[in-house]
């Protein structure tokens, strides 16, 4: 039988992506995408598309079970910047969405889960370059602690209920066909953006700041590698750690100026500068390239390369 998936959030920026390469896989209407509003059209006129909130327990419940579906991704999330000015609404909905997919998996109704986790699980006590897979966690920020909770909850719907519940630690994601929303790590999208319209950038964060990062091809091939690997493999069932490159603003800004010679950064942190310093620099993912032979295949220049190109082609 073939397999039936449900996308909750899937007009955010990972979602609107991965609905497209599921739907290539699994074929258009086994893809089910579902987000709180039609904010993103292309997405929502692609195929099988349903208004839900992802706290809305029944709703979520009622769309797997209208569907058969098997498999859900939930992408719903407040991030990081969002989470430090609603830090409720961060908490209620980050934890009651997984609280209520997890529980449709312990009740049979779904058979496996898709849950992302962040780099946010770190903390000013984590070691802070090649940051282990098992170390100190002691986040700052809400999205974080959500995070950091969520992990431990899914290890044990695993381990107590038999949940097939999967999960990875994203770095930064740098896509041009979605923006992100949110995030601390928002800047490495922006910039190439103001590269193009405005070749200038003010940065948020300072230029020494260096963060993990990926861009958005190789974070899809991890989601779909990790979910459609044998669950013998899937060892670790809290989160993998996840890593492709680390770079400074300062870097990034010298790659686009190989493309866009006259390109001009400034720097004027604002509270986000205190996010980003109480995250790693680098982060140890051999635990998921040893399990389920995660391997990523762009380097910050590859990246650079193909954002400029897909972005002046959307501009022009
Ligand atoms: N990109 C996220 C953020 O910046 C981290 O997972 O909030």
């Amino acid at each position: 039988m073939k397999s039936k998936i449900l996308i909750i959030g899937a007009c955010g920026q990972i979602g609107s992506e991965l609905t497209s390469k599921l739907r290539q896989l699994h074929g258009i209407d086994n893809v089910i995408a579902s987000d709180i509003n039609t904010r993103n059209l292309d997405l929502v006129n692609s195929g099988p598309f349903e208004i839900i909130d992802a706290k809305n327990f029944n709703a979520v419940k009622d769309c797997c079970k209208n569907y058969n579906i098997d498999t859900v991704y939930l992408m719903a999330a407040l991030l990081s910047a969002t989470g430090e000015k609603y830090p409720m609404e961060a908490w209620d909905l980050n934890m009651n969405s997984l609280f209520h997919v997890l529980n449709l998996a312990k009740g049979g109704t779904i058979k496996k889960v898709f849950w992302p986790s962040s780099i946010a699980v770190f903390g000013p006590t984590t070691p802070n370059k090649n940051t282990p897979q098992h170390t100190t966690m002691e986040p700052t920020t809400v999205y974080g602690i959500t995070k950091q909770v969520g992990e431990r909850w899914c290890e044990y719907y695993n381990q107590r209920y038999g949940v097939d519940v999967r999960s990875i630690r994203y770095p930064g994601i740098i896509s041009w066909k979605t923006m992100p929303g949110g995030g601390t790590t928002d800047y490495a999208v922006e910039i190439y953006h103001k590269a193009i319209t405005e070749k200038k950038y003010e940065c948020f964060l300072s230029k020494e700041t260096e963060l993990p990062m990926m861009f958005m091809e190789d974070a899809i091939d991890a989601t779909v590698g990790i979910m459609e690997s044998d669950t013998k493999k899937i060892q670790i069932r809290s989160a993998y750690n996840l890593a492709a490159i680390s770079f400074t603003p300062e870097q990034i800004a010298n790659s686009i100026k190989k493309h866009i010679p006259g390109f001009q950064i400034t720097y004027k942190p604002d509270f986000r500068q205190a996010i980003a310093d109480s995250w790693p620099k680098s982060i140890d993912d051999s635990a998921a390239r040893k399990d389920w032979s995660w391997n990523h295949k762009y380097d910050l220049e590859a990246m650079t390369k193909e954002m400029i190109l897909q972005l002046k082609k959307k501009y022009n």
